[in-house]
């Protein structure tokens, strides 16, 4: 293999998904959001009448479900044909989505797509277990995180610019609870992997923090 691979993993709204796209678009590799995925899963059993505590019904609609991930600049996500790339977003999603993400079947299924993605050349992926699990073998490997109090306040900033209108503190509630719960899981937990790179983007800017991970990325 000769094509860079580079992991992004981290909690909620360590800015994981805007530093990735960045660092894609500068080294010309592609860019995976996993998360999108495993949204994509919750969406679909929600909208299936399917309850989320239901592992067994859970994994069967994830063994069939077609979930893809376009490489346009629109970054669309669709499943089972349907544009889900707004419904995904949220605040349902996001209180549903790491019950999802813990069964053993559904993550089984989705990392398979996610080195399927790899396997078409570069990439630059963003999730929990990238690093630890999905590209072990990644070129660089990255554990992007940043206080709580400014993660909660970048995540409700990003939903207010999309016309989510959430107070603050049930944003911080709820990434709080989906973070505990992705650090406590039993399979791929959210951790960084031993040889990954640290950064704590408190108080940085977006272009800092891509110019750091450029560096290395060439360093490596
Ligand atoms: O990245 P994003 O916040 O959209 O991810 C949504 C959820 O999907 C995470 O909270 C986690 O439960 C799950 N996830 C995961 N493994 C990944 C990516 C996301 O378990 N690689």
């Amino acid at each position: 293999r000769h094509e860079l691979q580079i992991a992004i993993d981290g909690p909620a709204g360590a800015g994981k998904s805007t530093v990735a796209k960045l660092v894609a678009k500068q080294l010309n590799l592609f860019y995976v959001d996993t998360g999108a995925m495993y949204r994509a899963i919750a969406y679909k059993a929600l909208t299936s009448g399917i309850p989320i505590n239901d592992e067994e019904k859970v994994s069967q609609i994830a063994q069939t479900a077609q979930v893809v991930l376009d490489h346009s600049e629109e970054r669309l996500v669709w499943c089972d044909g349907q544009n889900v790339t707004q419904a995904i977003r949220n605040p349902e999603i996001s209180r549903a989505v790491a019950t999802v993400a813990a069964y053993s079947k559904v993550r089984e299924r989705l990392v398979e797509l996610q080195r399927r993605e790899a396997a078409r050349g570069g990439v630059v992926m963003d999730g929990r277990d990238i690093g630890t699990h999905v590209l072990p073998g990644a070129d660089l490997k990255i554990f992007l995180t940043a206080s709580a109090e400014e993660r909660a306040k970048r995540r409700w900033i990003e939903l207010r610019n999309a016309g989510k209108d959430i107070p603050f503190e049930e944003v911080a509630r709820d990434m709080q609870r989906r973070d505990r719960q992705d650090t406590e899981r039993e399979v791929s937990p959210l951790e960084p992997a031993p040889d990954a790179k640290i950064l704590d983007t408190t108080g940085l800017k977006v272009e800092d923090i891509v110019a750091e991970i450029l560096r290395l990325a060439q360093e490596g």
